[in-house]
Order: C-alpha cells, then structure tokens, then sequence
C-alpha cells in the first residue's frame, strides 16, 4: 500500500523570489509516493513544446495542495520557459499549504495579496490561486496556453459540457495535460505512457492552430 503523505500547513515568512534556491531533494520526495515520483521519467523522451506566447497562462483546476506534479511536468516538457503564470483553482484555500510545501523544500517566494512569485529551476511564476467552484469560474478566465488536469476525473462529471468548454478556452497551438478524458477532441495527440495516469488515461494534445 503506498504510503500516506502529510500536508501541514504553518506561518511561514516570504523572503523573496530567489533563483537558484537549494532544493532539499529528500523533502521533495517525501511530498510523492515513490511509483508518481518514477513515472515523471516517462515523459523525459518527450520533445520540448513551444508556446505562441512568451508569458503563458497555466490553468489548474481542483488543484488542492498540488504544487509540485505541475512543476516537473513544466520542467520537462517546457524547459525554455522563461516566466509563465499558473492560475489554480479549488473550492479548498490550500495556498497556505502550498507555502508550507515550498519552505520545506527550499523554494523562496515573494507573496504580495496572495499572489506568489517564485523561481523553479530558472522559470519565473507567478502563482495566483483562486478559491471558488471551478465550473462558474472557467466562463470568467482568459484563454490559457497550457490546460493542466490531474485527479479531477469524478468531479468534472457533474458538469457534461465542462471539457468541451475547457477546449473552447485552450489557445491555438495551446497545450493539454490530464490524466483522464478529453479523448474525442481534435488534438494532435502525443505518444504518452498511460503509466502517467492513475486512470490509465494519460493525454497531452495540442489544440491545431486551425481549429
Ligand atoms: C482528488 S483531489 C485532487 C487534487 C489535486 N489535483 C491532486 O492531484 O492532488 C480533487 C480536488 O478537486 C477540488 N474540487 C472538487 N470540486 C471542485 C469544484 N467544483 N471546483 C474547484 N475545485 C473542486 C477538491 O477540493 C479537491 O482539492
């Protein structure tokens, strides 16, 4: 049985975005269970992307306290990025987690209202997190570049219009990351290990620019 994972979260102080942080590897690995952790290797062969923006937008929704899978999956499959912003979304305030998370492994970050800039490797995010039901929240978000879905699979099925409305708002040339549905959109879809999911359902796809 995998082992359970804490999530605690205590004051802790903003001492500024730092690049070239020193991450206490063994922390950040006690945030995964071992065979999650492994699996990230799947997605190594994979080329990088390109966006048409320079300063994209990531929308997670259901997020919780996951900061941590949509920074390795931007690590390896956008390794040029030089700033991008997440837009996270759950009906739970799990910032104050998130915070705990990243002093524990040694990510700084500035927190100005809520919003958190900080540096992974040598990307600049900002991370704005926002509490509140995703399927009233997505009519108001911008289009987002990269569309990032991990364990949200039960959720979305009270709303049966939710992932074509998620394809409506993904940009041309965007990016779609999730471990379960999505299967019959117009995708060009890329060869991923279904090993990424818990589902067994893994898709990444690029909304064509066309459509
Ligand atoms: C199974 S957890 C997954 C959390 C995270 N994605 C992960 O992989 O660790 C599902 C999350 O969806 C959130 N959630 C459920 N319904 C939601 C809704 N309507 N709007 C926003 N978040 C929702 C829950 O609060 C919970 O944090």
């Amino acid at each position: 049985m995998p082992s359970i994972i804490f999530f605690e979260e205590r004051p802790v102080l903003a001492k500024g975005h730092r690049k070239n942080n020193f991450i206490n590897e063994q922390k950040l690995l006690s945030y995964f269970h071992d065979e999650d952790y492994s699996a990230l290797d799947l997605l190594k062969g994979l080329p990088p992307f390109h966006l048409s923006s320079d300063r994209p937008l990531l929308f997670y929704p259901g997020c919780g306290v996951d900061i941590l899978f949509p920074l390795h999956y931007l690590q390896i499959l956008f390794p040029r990025l030089s700033q991008i912003t997440f837009f996270f979304v759950d009906l739970s305030h799990s910032l104050g987690i998130i915070k705990s998370v990243f002093d524990d492994i040694g990510v700084t970050f500035s927190d100005k209202n809520n919003i958190l800039l900080f540096y992974w490797k040598n990307t600049l995010i900002k991370l704005c997190y926002c509490q509140g039901d995703v399927f009233s929240i997505l009519e108001t978000l911008p289009e987002y570049d990269i569309y990032f879905e991990k364990a949200f699979c039960i959720m979305k099925e009270q709303d049966p219009s939710y992932e074509s409305r998620v394809y409506q708002k993904l940009k041309p040339n965007g990016v779609l990351i999730s471990d379960s549905g999505f299967q019959s959109f117009p995708l060009q879809k890329i060869k991923v290990s279904p090993e990424l999911s818990s589902y067994r359902e893994m898709i990444i796809g690029i909304k064509k620019a066309s459509q």
